[in-house]
């Protein structure tokens, strides 16, 4: 009889059982596949960041290269920076197997069911469990008339595992997925046109940080097609050809659909929200009493940080001690060159809550590290906070290394500091950060 029993290893599972044995519960995990850390790093974050590093390098050599004197390859290949990308996923794969052992952790390898009354099967095989844990994940939507084959139509899975450079690769979803391996083959020489079925691409940030962003990409070559939906598509010789409503088509030699992920809730007896996420309270809770679900499969946003939050926090509560995620103060991060992060509220958010607040920025062209790192991006910063407590209440930064800097502003949010608080804190100079220092002091530096 185990105290609790996890189901899936990714950032919400690992997190969670290893959290639970070292608080003195015996813990086991159960997972399908055959490595750990599912597929945030298997499939998702880790490898899709590796590819980023390595065409972020080629893209700095393509540009500034002449300048510098240092010669960029003309074709690239694709197989060593493959290669590099499976040696990241098997090192830090290994090291959650590694984690488990360590922490006294059993991984138990198979396929996890709820059957009706809330009993545990691992393929077949009852497992007797206090605790109950669904950290299932999710998995890519694909488009209701072109199922992924992966070699031509792809979901992040494919697009991840690439034998060659397409010579054009049509994005459906202007979304993370879609704008960080869309930047990875463009770097690679690729032609990249997005199809995006909204007014705008990344629909989720704020709105100013999504205009500047796509005006940069559109600078370095990727194309765009704002409100327009896919319809149709079939396979040809050559590749791909999707048709949009209007009747105009796109083709391609292969086809990366992002247009969202699903919360993998299948064979779980317990209930399900309309979307299909795990139904929960605000302690984790389903709809019968020793079952739990964190993560993804449990609700937006689906971030691997959310999932390793909420796995943390439900073990704590579970040990009974109080516990909670902010949800507020998680960051949201897409890592393409410049990166865009953002925490705590957009504009749009504000607006729609009737909250009275102020809107500072601050152009990183302004920024003496961005000089001497070439920055030549109409890169920005923009905070908003309360026009009257003059509390932070929301930040989004357009810039490289915006997923590190973007801390800083989640760390004000969650401690509920104001502007007054953050203006009195010393940067160190030169560095990308005195950006915010500048939003903080209201421009104070420069104007
Ligand atoms: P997404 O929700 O970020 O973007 C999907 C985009 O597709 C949206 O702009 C939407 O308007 C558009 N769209 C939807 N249906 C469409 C259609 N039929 N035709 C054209 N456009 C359509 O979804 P994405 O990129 O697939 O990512 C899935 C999830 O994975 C996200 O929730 C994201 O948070 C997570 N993720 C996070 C990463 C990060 O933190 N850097 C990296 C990768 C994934």
């Amino acid at each position: 009889m185990y105290d609790i029993v996890v189901i899936g290893s990714g950032p919400a599972g690992y997190v969670a059982a290893i959290k639970s044995a070292q608080m003195g519960f015996k813990t086991a995990c159960v997972e399908r596949d055959q490595t750990l850390g599912g597929t945030c790093l298997n499939v998702g974050c880790i490898p899709s960041k590796a590819l980023l590093h390595a065409t972020e390098l080629l893209y700095h050599v393509q540009k500034e290269g002449n300048i510098l004197g240092i010669t960029a390859p003309t074709s690239p290949h694709l197989t060593p920076l493959m290669e590099q990308k499976g040696k990241i996923v098997q090192k830090l794969t290994g090291g959650i197997a590694y984690l488990f052992k360590k922490n006294k952790v059993e991984h138990i390898r198979g396929t996890a069911a709820i059957k009706s009354g809330g009993s545990l099967e691992v393929d077949g095989k009852v497992l007797e469990a206090k605790y109950i844990i669904i950290a299932t994940g999710s998995e890519a939507i694909p488009l209701p008339f072109l199922p992924f084959d992966e070699k031509v139509v792809l979901s992040s899975t494919g697009a991840l595992a690439l034998k060659d450079v397409p010579k054009k690769m049509i994005v459906v979803g202007g979304g993370v997925i879609g704008l960080e391996l869309g930047s990875v083959y463009r770097r690679l020489g690729a032609e990249v046109e997005v199809v995006e079925f909204m007014d705008r691409i990344t629909p989720e940030f704020d709105l100013d940080l999504s205009m500047g962003f796509q005006k940069i990409l559109e600078k370095q070559g990727i194309t765009f097609n704002l409100n327009t939906k896919v319809v149709a598509g079939k396979k040809t010789e050559s590749g791909i050809t999707l048709e949009v409503e209007g009747g105009k088509t796109f083709s391609g030699d292969v086809c990366l659909v992002s247009i969202g992920r699903r919360p993998y809730a299948k064979g779980f007896d317990v209930e399900l929200t309309p979307k299909g996420f795990i139904k929960i309270d605000q302690n984790f809770r389903t709809s019968l009493p020793n079952i739990f679900a964190i993560g993804d499969v449990a609700g937006p946003p689906m971030l691997a940080h959310k999932g390793s939050e909420e796995g943390v926090a439900l073990i704590e509560y579970l040990s009974g001690k109080s516990s909670h995620v902010d949800y507020i103060a998680i960051p949201n991060v897409i890592y393409t060159y410049p990166e865009i992060a953002s925490v705590g509220f957009t504009e749009k958010e504000l607006i729609e809550k009737g909250t009275p607040y102020k809107v500072t920025n601050f152009p990183f062209i302004g920024n003496s590290r961005y000089q001497t790192n070439s920055g030549d991006d109409p890169c920005f910063v923009k905070i908003l906070s309360h026009k009257e407590t003059r509390h932070l209440l929301g930040a989004h930064i357009l810039a490289p290394n915006a997923s590190e800097l973007i801390i800083q502003p989640t760390t004000a949010i969650a401690q509920k500091l104001t502007l007054d608080d953050l203006k009195a804190i010393c940067f160190p100079h030169p560095t990308l950060s005195e950006a915010l220092h500048e939003v903080y002091l209201d421009k104070f530096l420069h104007y």
